[in-house]
């Protein structure tokens, strides 16, 4: 398969990319490539990458920012933000796919775990990832027969959680959620939340 994943160069999207492309052609894409520039935040920029690349098979996206701030402290701007960022860029990333999504293909997004479980700041964060999970389900609906559509929710990566000097083993590994995308692409499923095991 010919495989588009955004965030490619990301903690998530570098193990995704070891684990299909021994079997695949990949393409990874993020706002500094490596093999193709995106802005997710910038619908014109998707709108040109998928010009530049044709048809794919699969579309893996593990990127996208929302601000992890207290309530009180966040802005407008951080609301704003995050809004066009990891919700409406992975919106705009799936309606921009029409037309270059090989009939039966798959699309398969990143939530995370803040949209049921919350914490002290996470409460854009939350709007975001519920906001991706609704709009799948709603995609699938209207996509089926044409394409699949899934979205992978994390929870805190192991890796993630060591960068912030918390305990490594209170996640999971990245090459381990990096499997539940293989599902979205595989498995012949539609508009689910794919937990990571
Ligand atoms: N790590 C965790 O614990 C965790 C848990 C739950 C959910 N998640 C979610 O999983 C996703 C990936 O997380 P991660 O930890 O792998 O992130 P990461 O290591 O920061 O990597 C982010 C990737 O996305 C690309 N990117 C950033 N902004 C972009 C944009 N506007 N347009 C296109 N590409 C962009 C980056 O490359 P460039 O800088 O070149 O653009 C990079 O390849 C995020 O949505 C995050 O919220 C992560």
């Amino acid at each position: 398969m010919r495989i588009l994943i955004v965030g490619a160069t990301g903690l998530l999207g570098k193990e995704i990319v070891r684990l299909l492309s021994s079997e695949h052609e990949v393409i990874g894409a993020s706002r500094n490539g490596p093999d193709q520039s995106v802005d997710l935040a910038d619908k014109a920029s998707i709108v040109s990458m998928y010009q530049q690349l044709g048809t794919v098979d699969a579309v893996i996206c593990a990127a996208g920012a929302a601000k992890f701030a207290p309530l009180e402290s966040l802005t407008d701007e951080d609301f704003a933000f995050s809004l066009a960022n990891k919700l409406m860029g992975q919106v705009n990333l799936v309606r921009c796919s029409v037309g270059h999504i090989a009939q039966g293909g798959s699309l398969t997004l990143t939530s995370g775990i803040l949209s049921l479980h919350p914490v002290t700041g996470s409460a854009v964060v939350g709007i975001v990832n519920a906001g991706v999970e609704a709009f799948v389900r709603s995609a699938a609906l209207e996509l089926h027969g044409k394409a699949r559509v899934n979205v992978v929710s994390p929870g805190w990566v192991s890796e993630t959680l060591a960068a912030m000097g918390q305990a490594y083993s209170a996640g999971t590994p990245a090459a381990v959620v990096a499997q539940a995308y293989k599902r979205g692409l595989v498995e012949d499923i539609t508009g689910q939340v794919i937990p990571v095991k």
